[in-house]
């Protein structure tokens, strides 16, 4: 307990998975957290819950595509709580109909890229750009940015979410190199599979098992895995990370392609 105190921390997409975990651990560990998302019902909802548990937090609506909201997200912790320490941009556009527009390469599809690139990655560089002249004010801060696997390598389908992963792995080291010997950190976790309700609008249980088959623990992913990544990155234990993209993906990087065919063979 207690490992953001004192801290004021704004999350984007917030209402569900990844976020949602998020903003309850750091307002379990002493954060007062402007918990944020598209649907605000769901922003209030995880809000409540902090709150309910004797913390601090605010729900409001932020549709991380749109500069104006981002303003308002960040004047809105200074209003609320005073400061801002903690940037965590986590939303990514769920728009079912972009999804289904996405798949092929030969429809490559530019709004569906432009929409994209402006939630996945532009959101999160916008809200640091307002972010970041308070954090200098105040002697520093932490930003993380939900990166992806899909920006470490090549895909078959989804041809545009990769990109915007990859997108915000430069500015995460752009913002690092910018700032970083102004007392502001600036990190991305790269998860695997993990399951939340994106995720599983995508899978489906035989694409779970070849995910865990190509995984080198026991299991999926969850958002609290990633969370617990973010209230590190969050806190002053990690104050020498700067610029850093970590993977978090039960190991699906650390071995080469053949393991588990072996494995199986090995049975
Ligand atoms: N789940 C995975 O396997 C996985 C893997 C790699 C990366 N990620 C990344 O993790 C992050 C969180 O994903 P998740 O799996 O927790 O998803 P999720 O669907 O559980 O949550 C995403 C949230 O974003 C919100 N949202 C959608 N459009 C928005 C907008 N325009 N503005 C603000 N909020 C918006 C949704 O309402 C939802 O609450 C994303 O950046 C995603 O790319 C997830």
């Amino acid at each position: 307990m207690g490992r953001l105190k004192d801290k004021v921390a704004v999350i984007t997409g917030a209402a569900s998975g990844i976020g949602r975990a998020s903003a309850l651990g750091f307002g379990a560990e002493g954060a007062r957290v402007v918990v944020t998302d598209l649907r605000v019902e769901g922003a209030e909802k995880v809000a409540e819950e902090i709150c309910a548990g004797g913390g601090q937090a605010v729900g409001i609506e932020v549709d991380a595509g749109d500069e104006g909201h981002l303003k308002a997200m960040i004047d809105r912790a200074v209003t609320d709580f005073g400061r801002i320490d903690l940037l965590f941009n986590n939303a990514l556009n769920t728009r079912p109909d972009t999804i289904q527009r996405d798949m092929d390469f030969l429809k490559f599809d530019v709004e569906v890229f432009e929409i994209n690139m402006r939630v996945n990655c532009l959101g999160g560089v916008l809200a640091s750009k307002y972010a970041i002249p308070h954090m200098l004010e105040q002697g520093g801060g932490s930003i993380i940015f939900t990166s992806s696997t899909s920006a470490l390598g090549g895909e078959i389908t989804a041809f545009t979410y990769g990109a915007t992963k990859a997108a915000v792995n430069w500015y995460v080291q752009t913002i690092a190199a910018t700032y970083g010997k102004q007392g502001i950190r600036c990190n991305a976790i790269a998860p695997g599979v993990m399951v939340t309700p994106s995720q599983q609008a995508w899978s489906n249980p035989e694409m779970d098992a070849a995910f865990l088959d190509i995984q080198n623990v026991r299991r999926l992913g969850k958002p609290e895995d990633i969370a617990n990544m973010a209230l590190f990155l969050a806190s002053d234990e990690s104050e020498f990370c700067n610029g850093t993209v970590y993977e978090v993906n039960g190991g699906m990087n650390c071995a080469t392609p053949m393991v588990p065919v072996v494995r199986r063979l090995l049975k």
